[in-house]
């Protein structure tokens, strides 16, 4: 039986929030409504991944399903391609790289937001004179696919023939480029913790005021098994260690390469090799949510409102990906690749007497690249099936050797 009652998350707002809009409440509520049902149907509890798949992912309500802002100065975070294009003109280089030694071929992005990086990929690909056959868009979100399209409309409609969106995995025989930013964060994370009586999983109740997280006998097939791996290689965890793990970035990357038959995935996003991801110190996990533009702890809190992430163990995703069939090709800081794919060319080009732009460039640059902004937190990881070459983002450095 549940035991162990931790804090409940969702009767106020911590106060540093901003309250939302009497109708983002009455969105939310239907949220809660429609997720206290499904705990009513599963005996009063739910492991806390399935939660976070709700309030992310449930169809019409959830954060990314629904048609809250999310994205940008005036939603609830930035990413990298929203920041400038010059994150896409470094990534177009790479994937030309790519798409040379295999003759041609299909870029696959999964997870594409507002279709910036989309619009921008294809504008600097078409400029580098090696456009993909098709660009395929995975994207669970109807509202984002809707968004997708009007974002490649306005900025590339001239490349729209090419665009095709996905309802599942491509078809098996795949060749080319598959690009994902931000994809990994957003999967639903299982939560553990260390407690006298051994390994306990997270599990999500309904108190009578809000919803609350307890710690139980774990029930999610392979999480024992993964803390177990983690404990034989790292060490032991302390009693009241708390973390999370991605147990469902394994099939997902299983599901992926059965379908290459020649190419690279490349994948950006935030997070550490399983050394420093499980690092004693980092004792209460990696979850953290973001509400415009407030990071803060509390996932419980506004469903369907509010973006809930973890950071990423990229030794698991090599490993998995090893696991599937695919090799190593380089794993290295988000600053790295991108001057190792010749941001500093990009930037000389920029004229210096055209004083605006050039203030604005380098403003992002600086976001994209300095270690106390994006630099070093982003790591960007590549896994390649039959590749030879080695890939120009991680000539100058590649730290595939920590994972
Ligand atoms: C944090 S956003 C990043 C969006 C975009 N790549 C960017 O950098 O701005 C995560 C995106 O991944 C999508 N997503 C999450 N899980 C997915 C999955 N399994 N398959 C396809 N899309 C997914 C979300 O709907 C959303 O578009």
């Amino acid at each position: 039986m549940p035991n162990n009652p931790q804090q409940n998350h969702s009767v106020g707002l911590p106060t540093e929030l901003p309250e939302p809009t009497p109708e983002a409440r009455e969105h939310s509520n239907c949220l809660i409504e429609s997720i206290r049902a499904e705990l009513t149907q599963s005996g009063g509890r739910m492991p806390f991944d399935r939660f976070m798949e709700l309030a992310l992912y449930a169809p019409g309500l959830g954060y990314y399903s629904a048609g809250a802002r999310k994205f940008g100065e005036a939603g609830d975070f930035v990413t990298a391609p929203e920041i400038s294009s010059l994150f896409a003109r470094c990534l177009a280089r790479q994937c030309r790289e790519l798409l040379a030694e295999l003759a041609g071929g299909d870029l696959l992005e999964v997870g594409a937001g507002t279709g910036v990086l989309a619009a921008d990929l294809l504008l600097e690909l078409e400029a580098l004179q090696m456009l993909p056959e098709r660009y395929f868009i995975l994207e669970l979100s109807p509202d984002l696919q809707q968004r997708q399209h009007e974002t490649l409309a306005l900025r590339a409609a001239h490349l729209m023939d090419r665009v095709q969106w996905l309802d599942a995995m491509p078809e098996p025989g795949f060749s080319g480029v598959v690009v994902a930013n931000e994809l990994l964060d957003a999967m639903p994370v299982s939560c553990f913790t260390v407690a006298e009586s051994g390994v306990q999983e997270g599990f999500v109740r309904w108190s009578g005021e809000g919803f609350e997280r307890y710690w139980d006998e774990p029930v999610t097939p392979g999480l024992m098994q993964a803390v177990a791996a983690l404990q034989a290689a790292l060490g032991p965890f302390a009693v009241g260690y708390e973390s999370e793990l991605n147990l469902r970035a394994d099939s997902w990357l299983r599901s992926l390469a059965q379908r290459v038959e020649r190419g690279a995935l490349l994948l950006i996003d935030y997070g550490y090799p399983a050394a420093e991801y499980y690092h004693p110190q980092r004792s209460m996990g990696t979850l953290m949510c973001h509400y415009r533009h407030r990071a803060h702890d509390a996932p419980l809190i506004l469903p369907g409102l509010q973006d809930i992430t973890a950071h990423v163990d990229f030794s698991s995703i090599a490993r998995a990906g090893r696991d599937a069939g695919l090799e190593l090709k380089g794993y290295t800081t988000q600053a790295h690749f991108l001057l190792g794919c010749g941001l500093d060319s990009l930037l000389m080009e920029s004229d210096p007497n055209e004083i605006e732009s050039h203030i604005t460039l380098m403003q992002a640059v600086k976001r994209l690249t300095m270690p106390t902004e994006m630099g070093e937190r982003f790591k960007v990881i590549a896994l390649g099936k039959g590749i030879e070459s080695p890939l120009m983002g991680f000539s100058l450095r590649d730290l595939s050797g920590r994972l």
